[in-house]
């Protein structure tokens, strides 16, 4: 169950809101500074999961560097306390304006996804009089074993350069004063749950590909394994925090790595999931012939993740558990929101507390790539965020 200091603090509240666990969030990246400085590998937060100032600032209190899809991404980390040259800019659409942002930051690397960028970038830098940092970013064509929407490094997918066009890509970089080049760049996909099978195989990939890579007589001084690692959305309580342990073990134990160079990894989801909770409040029980509703006033607006992707987020009702200390049943619910289409359904068939119009309702595990992806279909208003620290 959730752990909240006071529900009783929330009833003044609107709802829904995001409810952040600072402390859980500062656990977790304790956690994550001391397996990271155990393995030598070098944590940049990917940012596109959860943007919010105060949980940015404690990541980036932490050592962390970020990392960034969009200019905006780019000023937005720097302005949470991130320093520019440990901000890493990827994506396959940068535009010029961004770029420019983005040198304007002094971004410590470009990861760049095509031959064309690498000249635009270039000749922004020259222009400007700067000298650009750029990784390649290289597709490696690994199954992640993954929804497919969040599965990023197979041929099929937009992202990164293929192995057939990394010789080009160096001789046209090696061509450009402007540029530096750094190393290379992967990322296979998220949610990645058989951690030590899939990452294995990424790390052997990378091997081979680096080895390649060097016979163009560039120098691979950094390694960037992305992002990835899943967390537990069925058990939030029992697995809180992700497993980096064996995630950075199979990584020190698989990479090859020289003294001359430097492993970075960039994760998303694992850093913020559980920390944030999307809180709701009961609107109706209707309760039909062959099954009962529960529609909450928090819908495919506020969290995109169920109707998208038919991801699973654990469901508990706080008040029965906090409030009502009389041994209730439990009931079967199809749990929904309150957006005009179908696929706004928190869960069909869900066993929880019988519930109440009024009662609060946690939906847990949505702290990563819930509140950046909210829209206000239906002219609902943007959840707010509320964090532990202050209540
Ligand atoms: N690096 C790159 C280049 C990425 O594209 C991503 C995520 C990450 C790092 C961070 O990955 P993570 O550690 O969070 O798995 N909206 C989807 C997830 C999209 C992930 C996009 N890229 C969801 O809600 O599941």
């Amino acid at each position: 169950m959730l752990n909240i200091k006071d529900i009783a603090a929330f009833d003044k509240l609107r709802t829904p809101f995001y409810y952040y666990d600072m402390d859980l969030l500062r656990k977790t990246m304790e956690r994550v500074a001391s397996i990271s400085s155990k393995y030598g590998i070098k944590v940049h937060y990917a940012i596109k999961a959860n943007v919010c100032k105060p949980i940015l600032e404690t990541i980036s209190a932490s050592g962390f560097g970020a990392d960034a899809v969009s200019g905006e991404e780019v000023v937005h980390a720097v302005s949470c306390g991130f320093p520019g040259c440990q901000v890493m800019f990827a994506g396959v659409g940068k535009s010029d304006r961004e770029i420019l942002a983005a040198l304007d930051c002094g971004v410590g690397c470009f990861n760049v996804e095509s031959l064309q960028e690498i000249e635009v970038i270039a000749e922004l830098a020259a222009k400007t009089g700067r000298i650009a940092p750029v990784a390649i970013r290289v597709n490696p064509n690994i199954d992640a074993h993954t929804h497919k929407y969040i599965t990023t490094g197979l041929n099929e997918n937009k992202f990164g350069l293929l192995e057939c066009d990394l010789p080009k890509a160096a001789e046209l970089i090696k061509s450009k004063p402007s540029l530096e080049f750094k190393g290379l760049q992967f990322h296979i996909g998220s949610q990645i749950t058989e951690v030590e099978s899939v990452f294995k195989l990424e790390c052997e990939r990378v091997n081979d590909i680096v080895e390649n890579f060097e016979k163009t007589g560039l120098k691979v001084t950094s390694i960037d394994l992305g992002g990835g690692l899943g967390i537990d959305y069925d058990d939030p309580d029992t697995n809180p925090i992700a497993d980096f342990e064996t995630w950075m073990r199979v990584i020190h134990e698989n990479l090859k790595v020289r003294e001359d160079q430097e492993v970075h990894v960039e994760p998303g989801r694992s850093m913020v999931a559980q920390c944030g909770n999307l809180i709701a409040r009961v609107l109706y029980v209707k309760t039909g012939t062959t099954k009962n509703f529960l529609i909450l006033d928090a819908g495919m607006n506020d969290l995109i993740r169920p109707a998208l992707y038919g991801a699973y987020h654990k469901i508990e009702n706080l008040s029965a558990h906090y409030l009502r200390h009389e041994d209730e049943k439990d009931c079967a619910y199809d749990v929904v929101g309150p957006v005009c289409e179908s696929s706004d359904v928190w869960g069909e068939g869900r066993v929880l507390r019988e519930s109440r119009r009024g009662d609060f309702v946690a939906l847990r595990s949505a702290g990563a790539y819930g509140q950046v992806m909210a829209s206000r279909y239906n002219l609902h208003e943007f959840a707010p965020a509320v964090y532990s620290d202050e209540l």
